[in-house]
């Protein structure tokens, strides 16, 4: 019967004939061969009477060669491994030449592995991180069942800016090499495909509030794409968010509800997978000890994991945010690359990471942020100047999350969208929510991508998805 190299080395049924396949890590003295099928990080040790082997045979047997082993399960005789497999018979399956093979059994740079990116996986930290990826988007699912959610699938190709950043990218079956004109010079978008101008979604969020007022909580978690010329380590074209939208819910039962979130898929995580975070943990900690003192985490991942899930997150208003970071010592002595001078300042990266990382040592939920920093959609506080937006920020990432109580008072909203330039008329169905049944309601956006490399501890973007999409870079 075929086994998975977990299973296997899960199992005390020793002296069973057992059947597996998988590629070959490494073969050593002739005799040991080390053998993954991703089920799990761990090896198989796989044990040859080379004797008796064809010595053709033996010199095919190379590293990432594909090969299916009969044998007998025993318990090993050697350190480092409970169980092994003393090997009856071996069949290549696919030949792999060594001399060509990029990924040597030797440390190679991220940088190398992003070019190659279709191997990569084949590595103990690339396995280990798309598999917990896996793991982390099956726990998203599970919360947002067990807690009455529905999933909505929201449209990938649409007619709107959600975020009204202008930083889309657009859809469009026009022949660029023949572009249709208006008479005043413009594009004539009535020849295209939707007859109108479209593009990839940049947040299934507007789409979402139309459904949570019927189902009351729904759950995006889709594909979302972003023009952004930033060549950060946080920062993708192309990237994964989750987005639920809840009927009935303010700007505090939101910030419960993204604490309680991130809470629990992280502890899902760390109880369901052990091994991989074990490996990344170790990687991890060596990583860190390369750095000069004062960048290196003062915890070890799993110790960060942890905290994460025990500690409740701080709550703290903008304008706390502003005057501390005003009066703090980076910004006194201008070593932030953007000083705050005054409220209404946009934070940038450097800040949260200050305030999460050096001033409250926890994730922190910033909420009320200046109206003028951030999307329409958000509701006015009675201040007038405020909005009920909320960002959480966590260690070594900055924003992982951006959310906000929506404005459900039509005339509220609609002064806002003609403050800002936004066409009403593109938006009519957006504006007929709150005609028809308005109620507060909330919700927000996580970036997987983030998610997924705080819980690896990965420390660019790019290496927590295995495709990655950025500025001049599409390959795969
Ligand atoms: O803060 P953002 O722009 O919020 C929205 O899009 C809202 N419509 C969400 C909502 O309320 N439903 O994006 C949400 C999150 C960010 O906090 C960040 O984690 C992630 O999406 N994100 C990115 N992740 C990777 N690459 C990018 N270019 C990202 N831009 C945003
Ligand atoms: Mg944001």
């Amino acid at each position: 019967m075929q086994k998975s190299v977990a299973e296997l080395l899960q199992s005390d049924q020793f002296l069973q004939e057992v059947q597996l396949k998988g590629w070959v890590r490494t073969f050593r003295a002739n005799r040991f061969i080390a053998l993954n099928d991703g089920s799990t990080i761990k090896n198989i040790q796989c044990v040859i009477d080379f004797e008796n082997t064809d010595d053709t045979l033996l010199k095919r047997i190379t590293t990432s060669a594909a090969i299916s082993i009969s044998g007998t399960l025993v318990e090993s005789q050697g350190k480092g491994q409970r169980v092994e497999i003393n090997v009856n018979r071996i069949e290549i399956l696919g030949d792999s030449n060594p001399e060509e093979y990029p990924i040597q059994p030797k440390k190679h740079s991220f940088e190398f592995l992003r070019e190659n990116a279709h191997l990569r996986v084949r590595t103990n930290t690339f396995s280990a991180v798309m598999r917990l990826r896996s793991t982390l988007s099956f726990a998203v699912h599970k919360y947002f069942t067990e807690n009455g959610f529905y999933n909505f699938h929201a449209p990938i190709i649409t007619g709107s800016d959600a975020e009204g950043a202008g930083e889309m990218f657009q859809v469009s079956t026009l022949d660029s090499n023949n572009i249709p004109k208006n008479e005043d010079g413009k594009v004539d978008y009535s020849k295209d495909f939707f007859a109108k101008e479209t593009n990839l979604t940049v947040s299934g969020q507007l789409e979402a509030e139309t459904y949570a007022m019927s189902l009351g909580k729904v759950y995006t978690f889709g594909p979302t794409f972003r023009a952004e010329n930033s060549n950060t380590t946080r920062h993708l074209a192309e990237f994964w968010m989750i987005e639920p939208e809840v009927a009935f819910m303010d700007l505090d039962g939101n910030m419960d509800l993204a604490e309680d979130f991130i809470k629990y898929v992280i502890k899902y995580v760390l109880d369901h997978c052990k091994d991989d975070l074990e490996f990344l943990n170790e990687r991890f900690v060596k990583e860190e000890s390369t750095k000069p003192q004062l960048q290196r985490s003062e915890m070890s991942l799993l110790e960060k994991l942890n905290f994460v899930v025990d500690n409740q997150f701080k709550r703290v208003s903008y304008t706390e945010a502003i005057d501390i970071l005003r009066n703090c010592k980076p910004n006194k002595k201008k070593k932030f690359q953007y000083i705050i001078n005054e409220w209404g300042a946009d934070l940038q990266s450097e800040h949260e990471r200050f305030l999460v990382e050096k001033h409250f040592k926890c994730p922190v939920i910033l909420f009320d942020y200046p109206a003028t920093i951030k999307a329409f959609y958000m509701r006015l506080n009675d201040d007038g100047k405020t909005v009920r937006a909320m960002d959480v920020l966590f260690p070594g990432i900055g924003e992982i999350v951006g959310g906000a109580q929506r404005e459900e008072r039509f005339d509220v909203l609609v002064e806002k969208m003609k403050a800002l330039d936004i066409d009403e008329k593109e938006l009519w169905w957006y504006l007929d929510l709150r005609k028809f049944g308005t109620a507060v309601h909330s919700g927000f956006g996580l970036g997987f991508e983030r998610l997924v490399q705080f819980a690896t501890g990965m420390s660019n973007i790019r290496d927590v998805i295995p495709f990655p999409r950025t500025p001049q870079n599409a390959e795969f």
